[in-house]
């Protein structure tokens, strides 16, 4: 039955049956899980195994940044393989050496050091880690909106809701307000935003906060772009109290906003920068920690203690070599550009059509729908942290119409893999209008 099994391959049905009896899912309330089975995938599309295709508006977990299934990334992570599966952290391997040669070539400034990881979460964990050995003091800030990982430390950083069920968890987290308060507020400026921050590190004792943590461009929380200025004045205010200013990029970086990184926009160079996801366009899990030159000085001397058996993994590092080199051979970081521009026109087309759309942003193909109940109101579709009626209609449709993507409170997503088409991603936008229409009636 095993044999014949393998050679049929799995139902659909079947694959997401014991998927939900054996395995356990993110975020979830088990009974309410609704996998989509997926079986393959290539460009910006992927499948189930009864061959129904989703245009992958998310870029799965807004990770795939080059696209699916490229076979230059695939055959490079074939030949480490059969070249050298695993070594461990002591030792120097090629492509280890490689990736931090090309990865101090792609990041800003003097950040030319860095510690690799498993993921995001644990590349912030070891951005703490490293914020609090180099200054010497314990607290780090971060923002209410914003989402750092999983793990413990990351969890208490992470500002949204997903917090609350880990606390209390590690000691000296402390949240600041976004320049961003909700649609039906709106956004402070720059100046504003950075006075509110000034006078928290003032309350809470700048000798006693080793960094502030915060996503250039916070992701899953909004695609909130900050108003200018507000990066450059942090940039100051934390050089000013002594305080590491750390970016997490794990999201923002590696072309979802048209530059390598989203700090790039406005020429910022953080002390301390993470980054995973886009790094291997997801291939094989890998985060980093990036330092800038003065930090690393600090561990010539100095013990860094911290440590994991899969840090600069071989497989991980020679698939993100390949995955830059995609970047760079089919310049797509020029197209999530040229394509972020027609994204903005395809957004204004939708806030123009339906009044149900109290906001649209996007930056590159980073991009996000804000939907609302009217416009005289801005309430929001659904509540925070909730959702509601429409937004499920909406959610629903877009799955029935084969357009993937992050429906999430009031909001939606729109992140294509960077190598998108102009015709793929008005077929995206059309599958749109007519879910807005749909829930408008
Ligand atoms: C900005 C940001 N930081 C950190 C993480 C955590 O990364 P990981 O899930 O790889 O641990 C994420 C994941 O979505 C993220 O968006």
């Amino acid at each position: 039955m095993k044999t014949a099994e393998a050679a049929a391959g799995l139902s659909g049905q079947t694959i997401v049956d014991l998927t939900r009896k054996h395995t356990l899912y993110e975020w979830s309330a088990q009974s309410a899980v609704d996998p989509i089975p997926v079986a393959g995938a290539k460009g910006c599309w992927f499948w189930t195994p009864e061959g129904k295709r989703f245009l992958d508006f998310n870029s799965q977990l807004m990770c795939v940044n080059a696209g699916h299934s490229d076979e230059r990334i695939i055959r490079a992570i074939q030949q480490q393989l059969e070249t050298l599966a695993y070594a461990n952290p002591f030792m120097a391997t090629e492509p280890r050496a490689r990736l931090g040669r090309k990865l101090a070539e792609i990041t800003p400034g003097d950040i030319d050091t860095f510690f690799f990881t498993n993921g995001g979460a644990e590349a912030n964990e070891n951005a703490v880690k490293l914020a609090r050995q180099y200054t010497g003091r314990h607290k780090i800030l971060s923002f209410y909106r914003s989402y750092h990982g999983a793990t413990a430390g990351a969890m208490m950083l992470t500002g949204d809701p997903r917090r609350w069920a880990a606390e209390p968890g590690m000691p000296g987290a402390v949240h600041v307000l976004n320049p961003y308060h909700g649609i039906q507020r709106g956004w402070d400026t720059a100046e504003q935003a950075l006075a509110m921050l000034e006078e928290t590190i003032q309350l809470e004792g700048a000798q006693t906060i080793a960094g502030f943590i915060l996503e250039p461009v916070t992701g899953t929380n909004g695609v909130l772009i900050p108003p200018d200025g507000y990066l450059q004045g942090v940039r100051d205010i934390c050089s000013r109290y002594g305080i590491l200013m750390i970016c997490d990029e794990v999201m923002s970086g590696f072309g979802r906003t048209g530059e390598w990184f989203a700090v790039d926009h406005w020429r910022i160079v953080p002390d301390l920068m993470t980054m995973a996801k886009g790094l291997t366009s997801a291939y094989v899990p890998l985060g980093a920690v990036g330092m800038r030159r003065h930090i690393a000085e600090h561990f010539r001397d100095k013990v860094f203690y911290g440590g994991l058996t899969y840090n600069s993994h071989p497989l991980a590092c020679a698939a993100a070599l390949a995955t830059l080199q995609v970047y760079e051979d089919d310049h797509l970081l020029d197209n999530a550009r040229r394509m972020g521009t027609v994204m903005t026109s395809l957004m204004n087309g939708l806030r123009e059509k339906h009044a149900i759309v109290g906001a649209t942003r996007n930056i590159g193909l980073f991009g996000l729908v804000e939907l609302v109940k009217d416009r005289q109101s801005m309430e929001p579709l659904a509540p925070f942290n909730g959702t509601s009626e429409p937004m499920k209609k909406l959610a629903k449709f877009f799955r029935e119409e084969g357009l993937y993507t992050f429906v999430r409170w009031n909001t939606f997503f729109a992140n294509p893999p960077l190598p998108i088409t102009e015709e793929e991603l008005r077929h995206g936008f059309e599958i749109i209008d007519r879910g807005l229409a749909s829930i408008e009636q």
